[in-house]
């Protein structure tokens, strides 16, 4: 029996379904089932579309190309459909039950590094200088993720600093905590340095070899609102903040954050646009210094930097917040 759909037939067909459907994306959620389906690029995608149009699809590819958009359909995130998805030029695993990283968790990674850059620089050496705080400037940066997820931030860190950092990835549900696992075994080779994974609850965990000299974190924080259907796909823990303002989680978090930190250590956490204000005041009541926000790409107020400091030295002694700009 001939093959039911011709290349050019069912693209439009499936765009035509999701486009019905009032999926935004129709075309780019399209092209990106047909190349995971077809195991192609983009480009070479675009290729046979204008060259060749007439080819014929086997019944099986056809089958698996219209199962994923009747998923879509249904609201289901792309990612989770695919079970992949970029973050910072990697390609991480998910599914149900892991938080699927976003774009603008990005800018958190990217100030993450342009901090321990300037650290292993030197930059902050004159800082620590003028205090007690001695560093070793040749050992590796104690990095803490906190609330890893799938562990987007911290293995990202880890990849771009390599033996120059050690990552620590924290997470409380356990079936995230195997795809941050899987994750650190697919993106690292055995002769590399992986992060660390630990089960853990960020909220009270203090079983830890080393003090960090950074703690980042993209925890729960979104407000009581009405979210776009493909949220309720995902873990409602990994969503919700908890209190009027969803600022529950954070509000406890800062605290034992800062309780963790050695002195002289930052910690870089991202919040929903409207808690900007609410999150610096929660970290200077918990006793951080050089409180800074920062706005994501579309110039929302999302990132929150402190400085765990000696309270009897002035505040422009501490450690330069990141340089960052977009
Ligand atoms: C918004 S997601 C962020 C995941 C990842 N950091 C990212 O940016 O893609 C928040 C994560 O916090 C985890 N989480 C919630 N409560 C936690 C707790 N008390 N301790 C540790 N992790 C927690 C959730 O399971 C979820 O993976």
């Amino acid at each position: 029996m001939g093959a039911k759909y011709y290349l050019s037939f069912l693209y439009e067909k499936c765009i035509k379904i999701l486009r019905g459907n009032s999926i935004q994306s129709y075309r780019h959620d399209v092209e990106a089932i047909f190349c995971d389906v077809f195991g192609c690029s983009w480009s070479e995608l675009q290729i046979a579309l204008m060259n060749n149009r007439g080819a014929r699809i086997t019944d099986e590819k056809s089958e698996q190309i219209l199962a994923c958009i009747d998923r879509r359909v249904q609201h289901q995130p792309l990612q989770y459909i695919l079970q992949k998805a970029e973050f910072m030029g990697h390609t991480f695993r998910v599914d149900g039950g892991v938080f699927i990283p976003r774009p603008e968790t990005e800018t958190l990674v990217r100030l993450a590094c342009s901090y321990i850059a300037e650290r292993i620089k030197g930059v902050h050496n004159a800082a620590y200088a003028s205090t007690d705080m001695h560093r070793d400037t040749n050992a590796p940066v104690v990095v803490y993720d906190l609330c890893a997820g799938s562990g987007a931030i911290g293995i990202s860190v880890q990849k771009e600093f390599g033996n120059k950092v050690q990552v620590t990835l924290v997470e409380k549900s356990g079936i995230a905590l195997e795809f941050a696992n899987l994750n650190c075994l697919n993106l690292f080779s055995d002769s590399e340095i992986r992060p660390k994974c630990s089960k853990d609850d960020a909220l009270t965990f203090n079983n830890f070899p080393e003090r960090p000299d950074l703690i980042l974190s993209n925890p729960p924080y979104v407000p009581p609102r009405n979210l776009p259907p493909e949220l309720s796909f995902e873990p409602k823990s990994a969503l919700y903040g908890g209190g009027k303002r969803g600022l529950h989680f954070i509000a406890n978090l800062v605290p034992h954050a800062f309780s963790l930190l050695q002195l002289g250590g930052a910690f870089i956490i991202e919040h929903d646009e409207k808690q900007g204000d609410g999150v610096q005041e929660i970290f200077e009541s918990a006793g951080f210094t050089g409180v800074v926000g920062y706005k994501d790409l579309n110039d929302r107020s999302r990132f929150v930097f402190g400085v765990k400091w000696h309270t009897d030295l002035p505040n422009s002694s501490i450690p330069p917040a990141p340089t960052f700009s977009h």
